[in-house]
């Protein structure tokens, strides 16, 4: 999952490309790449590492006035991070950068290089830049057309012709606009990349080629002429900024309050809002990494609190297993970025089979918002943060306040107290997060360890697995999450002296089970660490937090364990929001 952006305009071309760049880096940071198209040809520049890396590069280059240009930003699938990998991939009279995957890549390299092609780089995208060059006879649109119709896979192509003075652009599954400015045109993989300069911009639909010329841009499917709406982005620029933050990921984990609050509210006014799930008889949730991860807190209250029957599966699986949809089921996709390849493929799955789909996602716009049957929007905002935090504790709340909808409609359900819990809860996490030092204070316990647990029972356990992700992804510990019950069985034979074992203790039913399961590790030991909404003084370092009911407990106790990852993290040195190996929405599986 790359990103990609293209530029025709009056400003200085390298520098609106960089800054796109800059705005994507979410999307890959491996190596990263620009091609300016002048009156003697395309000039490429390329860097492994990050934009910055790239920026230095171009600065030493005595580059020809120019005005337009394509940029990428990689993060690798075929060949490793090196610079002849990087993009923008050259093959005869053709220039493109690619977001996506080739899955036929090897047979059409295959039959290109029996017609005498050769080939630089270890790509999937230098072959579908030979492809177009192969089919190329003087009319872009129509080599495009030939080549698309042939590649398996997934991709968002800008291309530049060394023939004329045009930018062209096409996608399927990888997501990519249109911008449009004053008396200047964008191509991106998302709005972020261009909306310092514009906030107009097209969502191109699969198989929707654009050419960017002198007089404008044209939009065609299969050689016909397609009119398409300009839509106005909802992002302001201050959104893309830290605002006197040192992170991102900090940024978002404080603004979870208030975005919290904004989507909340229209629910609570009116519940009539609300998809009421207690119509369906079976629910899968289906999702990856952290939106599963509040996929599972929902499965837990759908099931214990509004007796729904329900699947939670991580996407990259449930789109190959073999489902029975023998009841009225509906699917919920959980998603932050909407553009997720796995969770795309399983919403499509499902609307194969005639299954109802519902997306709770955060970015309008995005794949499966617009391919859902429904949609419930989290108002989180951009995250630009590759760890998620600010989207996970809306995707959590909201599917939470959907279970006790289910709930009430199902007579499971009385009383206002709950609804109250959500009212206040913005208020109550604002004073959770206020006591950020005690985070740090953990932090400063557990920086240099290599190995630490998670322990937790039903909905805790749930908890654990976005704790422990926090902390892996951003700090590079190795962390699990584990039910506390099963460590037992195998796993508490890796406890050692002094190494952390954190203990999620909210689940009044199961307290006193998980309290002797952290007895077992400590008396191994293990230095605990305990957050609760019950004060325990019983343990190494403990952390409590407003007790209210199961629905709204997951929402107070995860920005803890997000806080003292993201501390955890600071004090290692680590590149929080850009955390290697990592990309913020994966659009290939
Ligand atoms: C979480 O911090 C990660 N960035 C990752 O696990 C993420 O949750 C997953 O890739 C799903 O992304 P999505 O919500 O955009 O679909």
């Amino acid at each position: 999952m790359c990103g990609i952006v293209g530029y025709k305009g009056n400003k200085e071309v390298k520098d609106v490309l960089i800054e796109g760049l800059k705005s994507l880096e979410y999307r890959g940071y491996d190596s990263a790449g620009i091609a300016l198209k002048n009156e003697q040809g395309v000039e490429i520049i390329k860097s492994v590492g990050k934009i910055a890396d790239l920026e230095k590069k171009i600065k030493k280059e005595k580059l020809i006035d120019c005005d337009m240009g394509i940029a990428h930003t990689r993060w690798a699938t075929h060949g490793g991070p090196n610079e002849v990998n990087a993009h923008p991939h050259t093959c005869g009279k053709i220039t493109l950068v690619h977001n996506g995957i080739i899955e036929n890549a090897s047979d059409i390299k295959e039959m290109l290089t029996k017609e005498g092609v050769k080939f630089k780089s270890e790509t999937d995208t230098e072959v579908a830049c030979a492809l177009i060059n192969y089919y190329y006879k003087g009319d872009m649109v129509k080599a495009i057309n030939k080549a698309i119709s042939e590649i398996i896979g997934s991709y968002a192509f800008a291309i530049l012709c060394s023939d004329d003075d045009e930018i062209y652009a096409v996608r399927k599954d990888s997501p990519l606009i249109l911008g449009i400015g004053e008396d200047e045109l964008f191509v991106a993989s998302d709005i972020a990349a261009i909306i310092n300069y514009t906030d107009q911009y097209i969502l191109l639909d699969e198989g929707e080629i654009v050419e960017i010329s002198n007089d404008g841009y044209v939009i065609t499917k299969n050689g016909r002429n397609v009119d398409k709406k300009v839509l106005k982005a909802d992002i302001s620029k201050e959104a893309k900024d830290k605002c006197g933050y040192d992170h991102f990921m900090l940024k978002e984990i404080m603004e979870e309050p208030t975005v919290l609050q904004n989507t909340l509210k229209p629910y609570l006014e009116d519940m009539n809002k609300l998809i009421d799930l207690s119509e369906y008889e079976e629910i899968h949730i289906v999702a990856c990494g952290s939106a599963y991860y509040a996929g599972m807190i929902g499965k837990s209250l759908l099931e214990e609190k509004a007796g729904i029957r329900v699947v939670c599966d991580v996407a990259s699986e449930y789109r190959y297993k073999k489902i029975i949809y023998d009841r009225k089921t509906l699917v919920i996709l959980i998603s932050q970025s909407g553009e997720t390849a796995d969770t795309i493929a399983a919403m499509r799955k499902a609307k194969s089979e005639g299954v109802d789909t519902l997306a709770i996602v955060n970015v309008k716009g995005s794949t499966i918002a617009r391919e859902s049957d429904k949609q419930v929007f989290i108002e989180a905002g951009p995250e630009i943060a590759v760890a998620t935090t600010k989207a996970y504790i809306l995707q959590v709340a909201m599917i939470s306040l959907m279970a006790y909808k289910a709930a009430v409609s199902k007579g499971l359900e009385k009383g206002r107290e709950v609804l109250k819990d959500f009212e206040l809860l913005p208020r109550m996490l604002k004073e959770v997060l206020d006591r950020r030092e005690e985070c740090l204070k953990i932090a400063n316990k557990i920086y240099n360890k290599e190995d630490i647990f998670f322990i937790g029972r039903k909905i805790d356990y749930s908890i654990c697995m976005e704790g422990s992700l926090k902390l892996k992804e951003v700090s590079y510990i190795h962390s699990e999450a584990y039910q506390a019950g099963e460590l037992k069985h195998g796993t508490i034979s890796l406890i050692e002296k002094g190494m952390p074992v954190f203990g999620i203790i909210t689940d009044k039913d199961i307290r006193e089970k998980t309290i002797s399961n952290i007895e077992e590790v400590k008396s191994r030991g293990a230095k605990v660490i305990v957050i609760s909404n019950e004060v325990l003084y019983k343990y190494d370092y403990e952390i409590t937090v407003p007790k209210v009911s199961d629905y709204c407990q997951g929402v107070l106790v995860v920005p803890v364990l997000q806080l003292i990852a993201y501390e955890v993290a600071k004090i290692r040195g680590c590149d929080i929001d850009k955390p290697k190996n990592l990309a913020k929405s994966v659009t290939v599986e």
